[in-house]
């Protein structure tokens, strides 16, 4: 049977690698995208335009989670085996700023794709669900497992505990074979420039290449299990392809600051980095040139923010055989590279 996959959220980060890696397993893919009026289909051009030349089906549709009718459209155009959805407002920290349009698409969306495919009666197709670390929010230990109970700490996490639960029902209730990847932080040089790992890669190589900005940041002691976008998808491939649906937290189990992503990003990037000074007043200065090219400013710190969310992933370990391949050091000197490599 041909292998047909629908992608909602598919210009993002995780969006652009899962296509990648359908079409060279063969998968004909279909993909949705909000409008926008920037052009943001940036990170999956390139591969569109491969694909033509192959002759291999991609098709974009422009279409919304929130808009019920535009899912139904586009399932009914591609029949899809395996639907995968990005489709997300991602940001934690301006889930505070509009708690309730990240509850449409983050909790709405996820009941409304499953009830287009509840009504179109596709009994076969696949599910994989965005979940995420956030669910552990306060996490009541460390590391957490998919046993650890649930104590969201943001609308975004809130969003995202009904998503999960409104997965595990319908897996429950109508059989359908519907999946939870619970996700620690991925990043890579797709990722957004406002979350903090791309924000420093891509300001500490503007620097480099003559900026005068220095990179302000919120919280440098806030620690996250950060792995490598590109080994995370893989593993979201795998669970549709198990007999049974289950729920999986992918993580490295490694916990790590955002001062030492920024220490490590400034030495791939060649500076001498010292810091001076303690809580807001904190800088941190090139030697070599003496300027002062990180600030903390207060408006990037949480209302709230988690508590230690490092995970355990023994699960997807034994019984789906996924291994990180990229280590901490990799991913910050992969992603550093490529934000020195864009100012050239
Ligand atoms: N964004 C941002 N900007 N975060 C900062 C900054 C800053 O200037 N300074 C410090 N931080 C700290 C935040 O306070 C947070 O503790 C940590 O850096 C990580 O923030 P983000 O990179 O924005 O990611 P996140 O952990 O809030 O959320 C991401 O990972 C989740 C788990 O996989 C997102 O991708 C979510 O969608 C995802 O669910």
């Amino acid at each position: 049977m041909k292998k047909v996959a629908l992608i909602t959220g598919i210009a993002g980060q995780d969006g652009s690698y899962l296509t990648e890696l359908l079409l060279n397993r063969g998968y004909d893919v279909h993909g949705v995208d909000r409008r926008s009026s920037l052009f943001n289909r940036s990170r999956i051009e390139k591969t569109r335009r491969e694909a033509q030349k192959k002759g291999l089906v991609f098709e974009l549709y422009y279409g919304d989670i929130c808009d019920a009718g535009s899912l139904y459209r586009v399932i009914s155009k591609s029949k899809p085996t395996e639907i995968y959805n990005f489709a997300s407002q991602s940001h934690v920290a301006i889930s505070f700023d509009e708690p309730e349009h990240t509850t449409d698409i983050n909790a709405n969306g996820v009941l409304r794709l499953l009830e287009a495919v509840r009504n179109f009666e596709l009994k076969d197709c696949r599910i994989y669900q965005a979940s995420t670390s956030e669910l552990f929010g306060n996490a009541l230990e460390t590391p957490q497992t998919e046993k650890t109970p649930f104590h969201p700490r943001s609308p975004y996490g809130v969003a995202k505990l009904y998503a999960y639960w409104i997965v595990k029902n319908y897996r429950e209730h109508y059989a359908m074979h519907a999946n939870n990847g619970i996700l620690y932080n991925h990043e890579s040089p797709r990722r957004g420039e406002n979350f903090v790992t791309r924000k420093i890669t891509y300001s500490l190589a503007k620097i480099k290449a003559g900026d005068d900005h220095a990179l302000e940041l919120g919280n440098l002691d806030a620690q996250r299990d950060w792995g490598y976008a590109k080994d995370y998808v893989e593993m979201m491939w795998l669970m549709l392809q198990q007999e049974k649906a289950d729920d999986y937290i992918i993580a490295t189990g490694k916990l790590h600051t955002v001062r030492e992503f920024v220490e490590k990003a400034a030495h791939v990037a060649g500076f001498d980095l010292v810091w001076e000074g303690d809580g807001t007043k904190e800088v941190g200065r090139d030697k070599l040139t003496g300027k002062i090219i990180i600030k903390v400013n207060p408006k990037f710190y949480r209302p709230i923010e988690p508590h230690l969310l490092v995970g355990d992933a023994t699960k997807a370990k034994d019984k789906l055989g996924w291994q990180p391949k990229v280590s901490f050091e990799n991913l910050v000197e992969i992603m550093m590279k490529a934000d020195i490599e864009r100012f050239l």
